[in-house]
């Protein structure tokens, strides 16, 4: 049936976190977009229905959620309903009900292909971290017409002792390739050129798939997607450093069509912290996985999330951080100050947590030493010639794209740009972004 403008209802959707829950919410907007006539606003006061899509991997998104809600209540227009999706809406469940009334359901973030049903269902709350969303045929919206991204599995099968998403996204469970590869292949059909593959731990990738097939792995996933005709750059995030094994960085290298952009999730530089945060992996395990890929892929750029004052981190844990980060001078860091989280091991080193101003004073020093990092690399692009997939137009007459590599270029140009793949001659660099001319 012909949606008219009068017939459609208006959904607002806030989402916090990774690019997981990201994806989440293009799943829910398309949903509600097909099966129950919503179509998004920005305007929180014209919806018929809010959304926040939230994270709970650190505390402070939990605070916020109900702040904003209070918020929203306070502010939508009358009868409009509220959800609450997510990892956060997966860990607190029915007590987010019991402190915010007014909010109408919540669907935790393993079960967001019942958001069409759940909508109407005042008060439910659908939580199930064994339900499995891994083969449903999810409806999908455009968001970018020349960047896709496809979720490859759901859950993770880790017990990383600081993180909570075990707890909230349950069990790691690949969804198959073919539909994967179906997938793209719809969005190459719409205009994508990139895609990112996403998963908590995508190089773990076919280990356990709902039919219970044969095992394959993430390598084989990349050699089987590389050959989808249209398609130029594959991303993935995240990948774990202790599943980077020689078959895994070889591909990387040798497949062109893989962006020379990895995520090398350090978290700690010390054995002995890593140990208590079960990453299966040791301070030199680390640095010979990043000096291989430095080895066979020169133009490599390595990113990572680091977590200072963890339970127990002494100056000289600490200190083993900083010789990584010195070692392997990332390209991007995402730094974090531990922060105990419910339903995580690391809990039962409470009388081993570090004080709040040498957390504080660690996680400064790790940003300081990055940006001397950032701003080296930046620099050592100038003068050479790189290719960009450009993707927006500025007001100011310039257009902005990504290296394959994954640095931000600006140059001078038109719309005619949009879409293209092109060289540019790199002119100039601050600590984030390149500037340059193109090559003709
Ligand atoms: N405290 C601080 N940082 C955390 N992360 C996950 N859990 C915690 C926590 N409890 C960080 C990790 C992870 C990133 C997504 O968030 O660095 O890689
Ligand atoms: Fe959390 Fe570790 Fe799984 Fe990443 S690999 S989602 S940090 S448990």
């Amino acid at each position: 049936m012909q949606k008219t403008k009068e017939e459609s209802k208006k959904l607002f959707i806030q989402t916090l976190g990774c690019q997981m829950n990201d994806t989440d919410s293009a799943h829910i907007i398309a949903e509600l977009g097909e099966h129950n006539n919503y179509t998004t606003t920005d305007t929180m006061e014209d919806a018929d229905l809010i959304i926040i899509n939230t994270c709970s991997v650190r505390e402070k998104p939990v605070q916020k959620l109900f702040s904003e809600i209070g918020q929203f209540n306070s502010k939508k227009k009358e009868g409009a309903k509220i959800g609450v999706c997510g990892c956060t809406a997966s860990h607190l469940g029915k007590d987010i009900i019991k402190r915010a009334p007014y909010v109408d359901f919540v669907l935790g973030a393993r079960n967001i292909s019942k958001i069409s049903k759940i909508i109407d269902q005042k008060g439910a709350v659908e939580i199930d971290i064994e339900h499995d969303d891994s083969t449903y045929e999810f409806a999908r919206s455009e968001t970018s017409l020349y960047k896709t991204s496809v979720n490859i599995s759901i859950g993770c099968d880790k017990e990383c002792t600081y993180c909570i998403v075990p707890a909230t996204r349950g069990d790691e469970i690949s969804i198959p390739p073919e539909m994967i590869i179906e997938q793209i292949k719809k969005d190459v059909l719409k205009g994508a050129i990139e895609v990112t593959l996403l998963g908590q731990n995508v190089n773990s990738y076919g280990r356990k798939f709902s039919d219970g097939r044969g095992k394959t792995t993430f390598t084989q996933l990349l050699h089987d997607i590389s050959k989808i005709e249209g398609i130029e750059r594959i991303r993935f995030t995240s990948p774990h450093p202790l599943h980077m094994d020689d078959e895994f960085i070889e591909e990387f290298a040798r497949n062109p069509k893989i962006s020379k952009c990895i995520h090398m999730p350090l978290q700690s530089g010390s054995t002995k912290i890593l140990k208590a945060m079960k990453r299966g992996y040791s301070k030199e395990w680390f640095l010979n996985r990043a000096a291989k890929i430095r080895e066979l892929v020169p133009e490599v750029r390595i990113t990572t999330d680091i977590i200072v004052a963890f339970p127990g981190e002494t100056q000289e844990d600490f200190d083993d951080t900083i010789d990584v980060i010195n070692q392997v001078k990332f390209d991007q860091i995402f730094n974090f100050k531990y922060s105990p989280r419910p339903n995580t091991a690391a809990l039962e080193l409470k009388d081993q947590e570090i004080p709040d101003e040498i957390g504080s004073a660690r996680l400064i020093q790790v940003i300081d030493l990055h940006k001397e990092h950032q701003s080296e690399h930046m620099r050592s692009n100038i003068g050479k010639t790189v290719k960009v997939l450009f993707e927006s137009l500025k007001p100011n007459g310039e257009v902005s794209g990504f290296t394959d590599n994954w640095c931000q270029v600006y140059v001078k140009g038109s719309d005619e740009l949009l879409g293209k793949i092109a060289e540019v001659k790199i002119t100039s660099s601050t600590r984030t972004t390149l500037k340059g001319e193109l090559v003709n």
